[in-house]
Formats: C-alpha cells, sequence, structure tokens
C-alpha cells in the first residue's frame, strides 16, 4: 500500500508519496537525495542514520516514512544557516572530531539534540547521550572535546533550538 505523507524536511514543505514498509532513512536517501544520512547496521545498533525529528534525535532506520504526517525532519544538510556551521559542526571541525566521516552525521545531529537537553554537558554526559553513536575512527575523545567546545561556543544553534521549541502551525521555522 502507498501512500501520501505531507511533512517539513529542513524548513521546506512536502508531499512524498510512500510504501508502507518505506523507513525514513531511504525515503531521505532515495527519494529526497539527502544522502548526507549514512546508513551503517541492519541492528538499529549504529546512530549513523541519526536525524531529528520534530527536534529530538531519533534512528531514522527504525521511522516508517508513513508515520511522518504532519512532522518535522532536520537532517545534517539543514544544520548550517546560509553557510554557516552550526556551533557543532564547528566544534567537530575545530577539535577534530572525525576521521573517515561516516558516523559524523549521526554524531552531529545526536550531540545537537544533546546539547538541547543540556546546554552545559560534562564530558560523562557527553559519553552517556551519544551512547548510542558508534565510531570505529576516533576513539571518541575528539568527538566528546567537540561536543564540549559547541556547549562553549553557542550550544545547539539556531536552527535546531528553533526547530524543538518554536515550529509555527505550519511546521516552519519561526524567525
Ligand atoms: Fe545503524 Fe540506523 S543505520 S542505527
Ligand atoms: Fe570514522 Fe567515526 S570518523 S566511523
Amino acid at each position: 500500500m502507498r501512500h501520501d505523507v505531507h511533512l517539513t524536511v529542513n524548513g521546506s514543505h512536502t508531499t512524498l508519496n510512500v510504501e508502507s514498509r518505506q523507513l525514513l532513512v531511504f525515503m531521505l536517501r532515495e527519494q529526497l537525495g539527502l544522502t548526507g544520512t549514512h546508513v551503517g547496521c541492519d541492528t538499529s545498533n549504529c546512530g549513523a542514520c541519526t536525524v531529528l525529528l520534530d527536534g529530538e534525535a531519533v534512528k531514522s532506520c527504525t521511522v516508517l516514512a508513513a508515520s511522518l504526517e504532519g512532522s518535522s525532519v532536520r537532517t545534517v544538510e539543514g544544520l548550517a544557516v546560509d553557510g554557516q556551521l552550526s556551533p557543532v559542526q564547528e566544534g567537530f571541525r575545530q577539535c577534530h572530531g572525525l576521521q573517515c566521516g561516516y558516523c559524523t552525521p549521526g554524531m552531529l545531529m545526536a550531540a545537537t539534540s544533546l546539547l538541547l537537553d543540556d546546554a552545559d554537558p560534562s564530558p560523562h554526559d557527553i559519553r552517556e547521550g551519544l551512547e548510542g553513536n558508534l565510531c570505529r575512527c576516533t576513539g571518541y575523545q575528539m568527538i566528546v572535546e567537540s561536543v564540549r567546545w559547541a556547549a562553549e561556543n553557542g550550544g545547539a544553534g539556531p536552527v535546531a533550538t528553533a526547530e524543538r521549541g518554536a515550529l509555527d502551525p505550519q511546521g516552519t521555522l519561526a524567525s
């Protein structure tokens, strides 16, 4: 069975026709071309597919696209504003929080959600908050430092903050 779903993706309204079994991660990658959201496992364990759904981090390989009527989704492509990296993105750049980069989009989204929940997390809090996201390269220390950098330099950033707290009735970001 197929369904029309009306939703907002990175601030833009869109209508998509999806199969009942279609997962959000494949809707993003295959129907919208938003390939920044990665697929890293078949077991809901790696977190590479993490996006924000109505301002909360979710593993998009666990969400059915057909369930998203009226929802707002933000992917890694929607974190920067007018080419300016979000504090979390900038933190990963400043503190070398990535190597191969495969886990990075999911890390960025999970870290953004973490900073929305707690603007000043300790290194322990960061490790705990990101435990659902696996990295095979960095040993995590520089990821923790990257998130601390973000906490001290703007936090989750304006887009994610607006999305968590100030969606207008149309699902677009309030100014
Ligand atoms: Fe690994 Fe979603 S692809 S948790
Ligand atoms: Fe390679 Fe994390 S940077 S998996």
